[in-house]
């Protein structure tokens, strides 16, 4: 029997959680009289909260004191929880409950690889916590993504050797990360962005069963983009 390792990313793979993000951002921005658009809230994607209000206040031309840079991620947060508190599993991006339960039912390994604290709560919330055998977020990590340090734990905690997992990933530092851990990488978004992925998908409804059949046995292999075409051609 094959057992392979999915590690999913949460934010932008799982549900979209970058609209009550910027929504949080913008109005903490706006309060510190620095602006914040939609443009610079995909430059976040991946980033990492405390990174994350780095960016704003550069961007801002802004300095805080230590105190005053941990009240306003404190402010944040709370304002981004009141989002998530409302969450359901209605916000689940599509296929992705299908492809949980297609993993399963082959019995796969799943863990989550993600860089916020706040993944627990968001599983929670739309009903997926269950399905995972192993979380790895931003309380568990040192270093953020590029750094491959999140997967490998995942893998680590599968048991599994990180040549045998496969990864989802919306970012660009996402998948970055997944290359360096060499784990077959897959972009979820779009393929001008996510060039460096192994394979790249719009979205969930885009994956054939035959193509994740293919990564469970081990034909779909690494950097092997003409299986990928064969595959979902
Ligand atoms: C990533 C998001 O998954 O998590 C980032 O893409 C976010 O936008 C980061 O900043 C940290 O999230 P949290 O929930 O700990 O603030
Ligand atoms: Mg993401």
């Amino acid at each position: 029997m094959h057992k392979k390792g999915f590690i999913f990313d949460l934010d932008g793979v799982i549900v979209d959680t970058a609209k009550y993000h910027f929504l949080a951002w913008k109005k903490l921005a706006n309060s510190i009289g620095v602006d914040f658009s939609e443009v610079q809230n995909e430059q976040l994607k991946g980033v990492s909260r405390v990174r994350s209000l780095e960016k704003i206040l550069a961007w801002g031309n802004k300095t805080l004191s230590e105190d005053e840079f941990m009240k306003l991620m404190g402010l944040k947060n709370d304002d981004y929880l009141s989002y998530i508190n409302k969450m359901d599993a209605s916000e689940i991006l599509p296929d992705v409950s299908k492809t949980l339960d297609f993993l399963i039912e082959k019995k796969q390994a799943i863990a989550l690889g993600s860089a916020s604290k706040n993944a627990t709560p968001i599983l929670q919330k739309v009903n997926l916590f269950h399905k995972f055998q192993a979380i790895v977020d931003g309380n568990d990590v040192s270093k953020a993504k590029p750094d491959p340090e999140v997967f490998l734990i995942g893998a680590k905690l599968l048991d599994l050797k990180p040549e045998d997992c496969i990864v989802f990933e919306d970012s660009v530092a996402g998948v970055q990360a997944a290359n360096v851990a060499n784990m077959i990488s897959i972009g979820i978004g779009e393929k001008d962005v996510l060039r460096e992925a192994d394979y790249i998908f719009k979205d969930f409804t885009e994956m054939s069963p035959a193509f994740l059949e293919g990564l469970i046995s081990g034909t779909v292999k690494k950097n092997n983009k003409e299986n990928n075409l064969s595959i979902n051609n």
